[in-house]
């Protein structure tokens, strides 16, 4: 680890972050308002939001949806209002996701994510000051546009860690992308608590704050490198990649690093551009592909940020007398799970933490339905549920959380990474945006059985994981595309011995 490699990813991670903040800061783990209390039914936005808007939205305004007469705003049109701040942040960053190959082979990897910074900006300015321009539209366009830069960050950030770092530490180095978000997600959850941001005077200081990482990060950027493997694959600048990776790697002998990089180039040569399309069509492409869509759905549908979105309502319906902390809490073990996946990963492997954290989701849904199912009869059943949700929380950083983002760089060698970069990242905020949407509707049909659905889809995914994931760890972006050409060309072209390896052994 040199401090060069540090300040690359550190650099990088700071979008991460943004993009952990975001998500967290609209549903600051706030008391519903008193007076909305008595719509049990109806997910009511937390106190920060709610404010938000219903103060934006005051009779002196003369806003152009026609709501500046209603004050107090009725509970109905301010979670319409909140849902949709919510939804539409979602909506940009599919977007943005979808977008990364536009800008990473033009601009480069380093030079995209510094771009991006400009919607961070403008976002700032438009949520930080909507409340002085009494303009909802100006937060929920702020929204839009910080969803944007999100959604592009779950592409650069993953591809650009992926390539500056060495094999040997690619796993643990990718996992500093979720490690940024999660503790983008606590800052929120502790920024908006009552007493620091999440109040009546603050709240535009709150949503303001994005202005902080984007700036920090146009400051340290411009110091990190520019990805190696850009510059030789893409550009075929050979002395700028050998001596960046020289830098990067703190030492003068870079040869093998060169080596396989060139090797990937001259198979690059070799295939046509790589479309979105082609992804698809292609053997060599399709088994990773499918791999890498069904995991970005198994982080998403697993239900964790039904948790996310939702914990302060869960646990107050599960009884618990400080759901606020408890949602805090969620968030600290969100953040220690994550720092305990960094440091097993590449001993552990990705196939298999995978796996665990998959099963140990499904057990503690179980626990969770039963907690909610008992809970009349049983008042200590609200312990259980705090136990279950800490452990759902856990159980999903150690694997679910981290691994999809980039096992993405991974599956992919230079030519298509781009393109399933985009498709998987439209996967991921595709799904996120169906449970955001979606769970409050289902958790109203299905009561206290509500765990149950993401149970089921856990187990199915840890079927899909167990027979069609092959472990990545320690293999070259090469070694790991020459498996799938192998596997797409002729499944018994493959040495046992190199069937095995992949975790392929059940592809057949
Ligand atoms: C992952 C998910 C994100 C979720 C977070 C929780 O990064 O992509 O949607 O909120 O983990 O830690």
């Amino acid at each position: 680890m040199t401090a060069r490699l540090m300040l690359a990813v550190g650099g990088a991670v700071l979008g991460s972050l943004q993009f952990g903040y975001n998500t967290g800061v609209i549903n600051a783990p706030q008391k519903v308002r008193a007076e909305h209390r008595e719509n049990k039914h109806t997910s009511v936005p937390p106190r920060a939001s709610a404010l938000s808007l219903a103060e934006i939205v005051h009779p002196a305004s003369n806003n152009s949806l026609g709501l500046g007469d209603c004050w107090p705003i009725s509970p109905a049109t301010l979670t319409t209002l909140w849902s949709l701040s919510v939804a539409i942040f979602s909506v940009g960053g599919m977007i943005g996701s979808f977008s990364v190959g536009l800008f990473v082979n033009r601009f480069g990897r380093r030079n995209s994510m510094l771009m991006s910074n400009i919607l961070a900006f403008l976002a700032a300015v438009l949520m930080g000051f909507s409340k002085m321009a009494l303009s909802f539209e100006m937060l929920i366009l702020g929204r839009f546009i910080i969803g944007l830069y999100s959604g592009l960050t779950t592409g650069f950030v993953p591809m650009y860690v992926g390539e500056v770092s060495p094999t040997a530490l690619r796993g643990a180095l990718g996992t500093f992308h979720q490690l940024g978000i999660v503790l983008g997600i606590l800052i929120a959850q502790v920024f908006g608590l009552d007493l620091i941001m999440g109040n009546d005077s603050l709240w535009p200081l709150l949503l303001g704050f994005i202005f902080v990482p984007a700036l920090l990060q146009c400051i340290i950027l411009p110091f990190a490198p520019e990805s190696p493997r850009f510059l030789l694959i893409n550009r075929n600048e050979e002395n700028k990649a050998k001596s960046v990776l020289k830098k990067l790697r703190g030492t003068t002998d870079v040869s093998s690093d060169l080596q396989e990089m060139k090797e990937e180039s001259r198979q690059m040569m070799r295939e046509k551009k790589v479309t979105i399309m082609e992804l698809f069509r292609s053997p060599m492409y399709r088994q990773p592909i499918l791999i890498a869509i069904v995991l970005q759905l198994s982080q998403q549908l697993s239900g964790i940020n039904a948790v996310f979105y939702y914990s302060t309502s869960i646990f107050e319906k599960s009884g618990v007398e400080q759901p606020v902390y408890a949602t805090i809490g969620s968030g600290v073990v969100n953040t220690a799970f994550t720092v305990v996946s960094l440091f097993v990963v590449e001993r552990a492997g990705r196939r298999t933490l995978h796996l665990v954290g998959l099963a140990g989701m499904a057990g503690c849904a179980v626990l969770m339905t039963i907690a909610l199912t008992l809970l009349d009869q049983m008042a200590w059943m609200s312990y259980l549920s705090i136990v279950a949700i800490f452990g759902f929380v856990a159980f999903f950083e150690i694997g679910p959380g981290p691994i999809p983002w980039f096992i993405v760089a991974e599956l992919f060698s230079q030519g298509p990474r781009p393109a399933a970069f985009a498709v998987a990242g439209l996967s991921n905020w595709t799904s996120n945006f169906i449970v955001g949407m979606g769970f409050q509707y289902i958790a109203q049909l299905c009561g206290s059985y509500v765990f149950i659905i993401f149970m089921v889809l856990l187990v199915l995914f840890f079927i899909f994981t167990y027979f069609k994931v092959p472990e990545t760890k320690g293999r070259t972006f090469d070694e790991i595309a020459s498996g799938f050409r192998q596997g797409g060309a002729s499944q018994s072209d493959k040495t046992p011995d190199e069937f095995h390896s992949l975790g392929a052994d059940s592809q057949v």
